[in-house]
């Protein structure tokens, strides 16, 4: 190989500009078929699937488990989110099962599961599972924060250098009334309602992250701040940010999708102030004011001891929101949150629309 072409083979395996990590993507993932045998449904055109009849653990101890979980990871990645009813899952299982998504699919080695800065060191299901509790979510819903339910919409931990590929919840506990529903929104779905001239402008640009309000937080909750190792060494310290593409493309489909969140997207670099918020309140308005690019997912309620809903999302061009609208009742879950790969943008990425054959937005 001569110079010229080493310089060129290390520009599509991994090139920097600034801190765009541009790559020619891998091979895009098919679904292999072996869940076919399992009825399900998309809930909406655009995101999610979900099944009934099937239990994640019997696929955890099946023979075929890999072939099963590899076709899952595939599945949640195209669909953004997949929802599975009545699960007995157990919060081991559940750490056992995203890691696998991830491993399956080829995220690095160095990557694990995440340890969230606000996990008491004492926490009962221990490090690598976040007990989503309403108790808590008061806490943060103090001060003078917004009251807009749409103030929640995010994508998990993007404030971490290398952030989430999957994440599973699952709500065994929930308000006999109802309440407390999820909202995904598909970031693939996002890009494609771009103007391919905006869309383009975007693809050179990063954006900061950071969640110093969980300082706060953990202050309030008296504990220290998790800054050891948070699934990748990548991930350490106190200092919860990050810079990320504001396009990025999926590993596993090869789609590009708009990876901003209201939760924990600041800043646009590069650009004035002004015309970062200009732009990020477009894109998430994208995101909160779409709802056909949407699904919201009613948790069951009245589950026997043990049992409750399971969702298992694709973080990387995905966004959620939870519903606060179940007052003082109690509504509780486990939540484990794979690591993925270091976000990057790739030109031969593609719209998810062309990409199904499906018409341009824009058309
Ligand atoms: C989360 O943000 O990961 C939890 C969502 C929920 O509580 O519904």
């Amino acid at each position: 190989m001569t110079a010229t072409q080493a310089q060129t083979q290390t520009r599509h395996d991994s090139h920097v500009k600034g801190s765009i990590a541009l790559r020619a993507h891998p091979t895009p993932l098919q679904r292999n078929g072996s869940l076919n045998k399992y009825e399900s449904f998309d809930v909406t055109p655009v995101i999610g699937s979900e099944y009934k009849d099937i239990q994640l653990s019997d696929i955890l101890n099946s023979a075929d488990k890999d072939v099963l979980l590899k076709d899952l990871a595939v599945q949640v990645s195209q669909r953004g989110v997949v929802f599975f009813r009545g699960q007995d899952i157990t919060a081991e299982q559940e750490k056992e099962l995203v890691d696998a998504l991830g491993v399956l699919t080829g995220k690095p080695s160095t990557s694990t599961l995440h340890i969230h800065p606000t996990t008491e060191d004492t926490s009962p299901k221990g490090d690598q599972i976040s007990i989503i509790t309403s108790k808590r979510q008061s806490e943060y819903s103090r001060g003078d924060r917004s009251k807009l339910a749409s103030v929640g919409w995010h994508a998990d931990i993007t404030f971490e250098p290398v952030p989430s590929d999957y994440a599973i919840l699952k709500i065994h506990t929930n308000p006999d009334a109802g309440g407390g529903d999820t909202l995904w929104a598909s970031g693939y779905e996002v890009y494609s309602r771009l103007s391919p001239p905006f869309a383009k402008y975007l693809e050179g640009l990063e954006a900061l992250h950071e969640a110093s309000f969980f300082k706060d937080a953990a202050k309030n909750y008296g504990i220290d701040l998790r800054e050891g190792e948070r699934g990748s060494p990548a991930n350490k310290g106190g200092d919860l940010s990050a810079v990320h593409p504001v396009i990025r493309v999926n590993p596993v489909t090869g789609l590009k999708s708009v990876f901003v969140n209201k939760g924990f997207t600041r800043r646009i670099l590069g650009i004035t102030k002004d015309e970062s918020d200009l732009v990020l309140n477009y894109l998430f308005s994208l995101v909160s004011e779409n709802h056909d690019l949407q699904v919201r997912f009613r948790w069951s309620t009245n589950n026997k001891p043990g049992i409750g809903d399971v969702a298992i999302w694709d973080n990387r061009s995905n966004y959620h929101t939870a519903t606060f609208d179940y007052g003082r009742s109690l509504r509780v879950g486990d939540r484990a949150v794979s690591i993925g790969e270091k976000p990057y943008f790739a030109h031969d990425g593609k719209e998810r629309r062309e990409s199904l054959g499906l018409p341009s937005w824009h058309q």
